[in-house]
């Protein structure tokens, strides 16, 4: 059965999309099919795997709002071997028109029904905020992964996404569960984020990864190739965190 995981945080710029991609790539060098949906008008997601977001012939856009077959829209990425659905500018539309949509939460769900087993995971990419496509993606999801960067303010935005969690699971999709926080752009000689990070684990326990991922410039450059970093810089320190990551997840699971 296939497991659909939003990563998911509306603070934006907390390494979602870093993270989208690179778990992505790492899951598909296990040898698991991998299909990565980018939910997001900034398309970020899709650069970052090569797909050109202009380009394309259909974007998640077209698979909310227009019902084109979810196999219709899936690019298929040899290079790095595993598949994409692009986002592009269109999805600010559908943020709008999903508000008086039929089945308006639903309408991801629905979509995904008909290929979900062709994978063993698909990660969503999420915007980053709580609007209709982000809440299109935690119901259609089986879990949450949560990105978070050790600062004052991130737990404060964690209690937000848990009570959004809460409310999905008491009403649209009661065995929506939590994947796991994960620590990002990690810097264990600062003062706070240590203090961040012990909350943290006082709060969420196991649920917090036990990797972290560092911060590392090969992260940060890769998507200007169009490259997930493990094809980038196999042996950065961003590539080997992301494949701790895709073993201490596949481990759980
Ligand atoms: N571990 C890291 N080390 C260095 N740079 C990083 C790391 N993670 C992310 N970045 C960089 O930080 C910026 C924000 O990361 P990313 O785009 O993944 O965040 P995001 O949560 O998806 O942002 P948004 O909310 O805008 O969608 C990007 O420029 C990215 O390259
Ligand atoms: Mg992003």
């Amino acid at each position: 059965m296939g497991k659909i995981i939003a990563v998911t945080n509306q603070k934006g710029g907390v390494g979602k999309t870093t993270t989208s991609v690179n778990l992505a790539a790492c899951l598909a060098v296990e040898n698991k099919r991998i299909l990565l949906i980018d939910l997001d008008p900034q398309g970020n997601a899709a650069m970052g795997c090569g797909v050109d977001k202009q380009e394309v012939k259909y974007s998640s856009y077209d698979l909310l709002m227009e019902d084109v077959p979810a196999s219709a829209t899936i690019i298929y990425q040899e290079n790095i071997n595993f598949s994409v659905i692009a986002g592009n500018a269109d999805l600010t539309a559908a943020e709008i028109q999903l508000i008086h949509a039929d089945r308006k939460e639903l309408r991801l769900a629905d979509a995904l029904s008909s290929i979900k087993n062709d994978f063993d995971y698909i990660l969503i990419d999420c915007p980053p905020s709580l609007n209709m496509l982000t809440l299109n993606a935690m119901v259609a999801a089986d879990s949450l992964l949560i990105p978070m960067q050790c600062e004052y303010y991130a737990l404060e935005g964690i209690s937000a996404l848990m009570s959004t969690l809460q409310n999905i699971q008491n009403t649209v999709n009661p065995n929506l569960h939590l994947e796991g926080i994960l620590r990002t752009m990690f810097d264990d000689r600062n003062r706070l984020t240590k203090d961040v990070s012990e909350q943290l684990i006082r709060y969420f326990g196991d649920k917090v990864f036990k990797t972290c991922i560092p911060r590392n410039i090969r992260l940060a450059e890769a998507p200007s190739h169009g490259l997930p970093v493990i094809n980038y810089d196999k042996s950065s320190r961003g590539t080997l965190a992301y494949i701790a990551l895709a073993k201490e997840m596949l481990n759980k699971n």
